[in-house]
């Protein structure tokens, strides 16, 4: 972590450690800017005593926060004016509170130091539905301290924390055995729940672990050793915490990758490329390569706001100037040219599901990996694990908080690293593309080879022959509405006029398709949506076939339609809205088929138990309520001529 960073981090959550606050942020930074930093979380479940033990290390330790100072200072009648002063009960009763608010519903990321070390510590709540901030502050730490209930002993949420702490790369745990004075100090009860996670921790492969027993309550083992458990001859947490040697040899030693963050080419003779050094190291006269397009340069300069330098390494942020003008953008990445990283579209990948809907294999997700955004669909779970035993269990989705192994595609190859080599180059969040929240977290395992000899083949008639050749411009007219609506047959007005003025069309049919291509689909959401992803590839083939298409689907759901319009070129895709109202296509009822929905003899259907999203902005709505079949037709197919036909 470099030192605006740290001030970043101070300016939200500072202390200060016995030095008055009136002395500055600058000589504050001075006495600290020799001691090692050490990131660690804090996790556990609910009631394990977290912010207690949390507080004890800032109170025993003599930190006082300056936002508590703040408050003392208001309140100087109850506390008086010095920090030193302050009341143990009510500052851990702070931290909490922050969590019951909702404050610190995000990890509260807490700075604090000591003669030995400066700590960052991530605080997650241990509420089952907060994995995902568990999961956020596991991503930057290099230890973790899962907190345990003495009297509860290893809990599910305990077994879930320390596998995805594992799972992200944190290789030094510290099981901190709480609350130990409520069960009389016993040895037993420790050593009893140590065997316990020990076992755990042989499966997950977690090969090394700290288990001290303490009490954040009466500070047993916190910052010195406790008069009350003499049978415990190791360090206390702050000991350990401050001794335990810090590893930051093996991102260094690995070959330079630098995903760019920003782009700034203020003038011709100065064009940077920022961003932060993933792994390896870097000097001027470096050749390096630019991914994925693979062009090759050498590096010129390293610029800092401090200055030059003659080299830089993982951790450090930095602008690179190259001697070659190449072509870079924002979520590219800069790698050692000799070394350049696997280049891929399909991955097997682990992922934790964070959302309170489940997984639905087949969507278009947004992909989040580095600096770099793409779309990305996953395929079925393989497995999701039984966090207890980790046992493999077979399943067709992921719930909340499940962990699970699956393949994933990309809409664009991606530069990656698998997440075991380099965190930043192989960990990615997916964001839901309609409400735009984080949805899971992955870790890609790595990349399946199915994709790679296969390519692209140039053919020499291209689509603007095929379009020429029928002296027309190919447009897919996709119908969308409540089953009953007249997508079909007004579909079949349209390809009838068309065809009349010589249009070359193909007209795909919902009932129709279903007897053929996709006859395996059903009416779940996951099979809709394959149903949709396959009749958008079909009709994209088309329009490269210079046809002019015409699709009738519910196609229910926003996020596939929009899929299906990325697809296409733009400007090619057409989306008509056949607006009917529940209660009008229900009254028509042509096929029975509400009846039977409504008498419960048919599940999973459209306006009744499965959703439909009706389109925002469609090119062309047609309100059936006002509209007759002809006049429909007439509309849509005079908009198509608009089009050039
Ligand atoms: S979509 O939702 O996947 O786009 P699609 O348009 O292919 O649906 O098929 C819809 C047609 O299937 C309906 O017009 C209706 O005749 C029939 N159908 C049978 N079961 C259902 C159901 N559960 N929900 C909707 N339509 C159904």
């Amino acid at each position: 972590m470099d030192i605006s960073e740290l001030a970043n981090d101070m300016t939200d959550q500072i202390y200060k450690t016995g030095t008055p606050i009136t002395e500055g942020i600058d000589a504050y930074l001075e006495s600290n800017q020799d001691k090692s930093l050490l990131r660690f979380i804090t996790c556990g479940s609910v009631n394990d005593g977290k912010s207690t033990l949390i507080g004890r290390l800032l109170y025993d330790s003599n930190i006082v926060f300056q936002d508590q100072l703040t408050q003392l200072e208001a309140d100087s009648k109850k506390f008086g004016t010095q920090g030193q002063n302050i009341d143990f009960a009510l500052l851990v009763d702070g931290l909490s509170a922050e969590r019951d608010q909702g404050i610190t519903i995000d990890v509260a990321y807490r700075f604090f130091a000591t003669q030995k070390r400066k700590f960052i510590v991530a605080d997650s709540p241990g509420h089952e539905q907060y994995t995902r901030n568990m999961v956020s502050g596991a991503s930057t730490a290099q230890l973790a301290v899962i907190v345990i209930d003495a009297r509860k002993g290893i809990l599910e949420q305990s077994r879930r924390h320390s596998y995805l702490c594992h799972l992200l790369g944190i290789r030094n745990i510290v099981l901190a055995v709480n609350k130990m004075d409520l069960v009389g100090y016993d040895q037993d009860v420790f050593e009893a729940i140590v065997a316990d996670y020990t076992k755990f921790a042989t499966i997950v492969g977690i090969s090394e672990h700290t288990a001290i027993p303490i009490s954040g309550l009466r500070g047993d083992n916190i910052v010195g050793c406790s008069d009350s458990m003499v049978w415990y001859s190791g360090l206390s947490l702050l000991a350990h915490l401050e001794t335990f040697e810090l590893d930051h040899h093996l991102e260094v030693s690995q070959d330079f990758r630098m995903p760019v963050q920003w782009v700034n080419c203020p003038s011709s003779e100065f064009c940077g490329f920022s961003g932060r050094v993933a792994s390896g190291t870097i000097e001027p006269g470096d050749e390096v390569r630019i991914l994925p397009s693979g062009k090759i340069s050498k590096v010129d300069r390293i610029v800092t706001f401090d200055g030059e330098l003659n080299t830089a390494s993982a951790g450090q942020s930095v602008t690179l100037t190259l001697k070659e003008e190449v072509d870079c953008s924002r979520g590219q990445i800069i790698t050692a040219a000799a070394a350049p990283l696997e280049v891929a579209d399909q991955f097997e990948i682990t992922l934790i599901w964070m959302d309170d809907r489940a997984l639905i294999p087949g969507r278009s997700y947004h992909l989040k990996i580095g600096t770099q955004t793409v779309s990305a669909s996953v395929a079925e779970p393989k497995y999701k694990l039984n966090i207890n035993t980790l046992g493999h269990m077979a399943t067709k989705t992921l719930e909340l908080n499940e962990i699970g192994v699956t393949n994933l595609t990309t809409d664009k190859s991606i530069p990656f690293a698998p997440y075991a080599e380099n965190c930043t180059l192989g960990g990615f969040i997916l964001i839901d593309k309609m409400t735009n929240a984080t949805v899971g977290a992955g870790l890609i395992n790595f990349a399946l080879r199915r994709a790679q000899n296969i390519h692209w083949q140039q053919i020499d008639i291209t689509r603007d022959h095929r379009a020429q050749l029928k002296k027309q411009q190919p447009i897919v007219l996709w119908m969308t509405g409540l089953s009953g609506s007249g997508k079909s047959t007004i579909a079949n007005a349209v390809e009838s006029k068309l065809t009349q003025v010589n249009r070359h069309t193909f007209l795909l049919d919902g009932d129709n398709v279903r007897h053929g291509l996709n006859k395996d689909l059903g009416f779940t959401e996951a099979d809709r949506i394959e149903n949709i992803r396959r009749v958008g590839e079909v009709a994209k083939l088309m329009t490269d076939a210079g046809l002019i298409v015409i699709t009738a689907f519910i196609s229910p759901f926003r996020s596939e339609r929009e899929m299906v319009r990325n697809m296409m070129v733009d400007g090619e895709f057409i989306e008509v809205f056949i607006d009917a109202p529940l209660s009008a296509v229900e009254k028509r009822d042509v096929k029975g088929l509400y009846a039977k929905a409504r008498a419960g003899q048919l599940a999973n259907f459209t306006g009744i138990d499965s959703p439909y999203e009706a389109p925002e902005n469609p090119e062309i709505r047609i309100d059936t309520t006002q509209t007759t079949i002809d006049e429909a037709a007439q509309v849509i197919f005079e908009t198509i001529l608009k089009f050039g036909n």
